[in-house]
């Protein structure tokens, strides 16, 4: 799946929309590493990069819901800890070795991030839209 970020995704912070933005950048490059001519140094730099960058846009985020009293604050925060979870995961496990086996796992982890991505902004994050335009 490919995915572009598009105005339609902005939770109206520009901290967070930044930051979704950048992810969306981050998934679209690992997929293009993993294809064709695989780029292994790529790969790996551009899941590390992903894994930072998403541990600390969710920190943000959750901190935004306390400050703007957001009502879902808690499974919205165990969704971050679950990704999390797997993106860490995927990181221990593809170590320093590459081949066509574990790029085609990153191409996978690649696919269900852009689509759990969206979802989640789509679904999730604009749940508390409002409480950032009122507060
Ligand atoms: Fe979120």
């Amino acid at each position: 799946m490919s995915i572009a970020w598009d105005e339609s995704l902005a939770v109206g912070d520009p901290t967070i929309d930044g930051d979704h933005r950048r992810m969306i950048e981050l998934i679209a490059q690992l997929e293009a590493a993993a294809v064709a001519e695989i780029d292994c140094a790529a790969i790996g730099r551009t899941l590390r990069a992903l894994t930072d960058l998403c541990r600390e846009h969710f920190t943000r985020e959750e901190a935004l819901q306390a400050r703007v009293g957001f009502p879902e604050a808690q499974s919205h925060r165990t969704a971050h800890e679950m990704l999390m979870r797997r993106l860490e995961s995927v990181l221990a496990h593809y170590g320093d070795g590459c081949d066509e086996v574990r790029a085609g796992i990153v191409r996978t982890l690649g696919d269900s991030l852009a689509t759990w991505l969206v979802s989640h902004i789509v679904n999730s994050d604009m749940e508390f839209k409002p409480y950032v335009a009122g507060g």
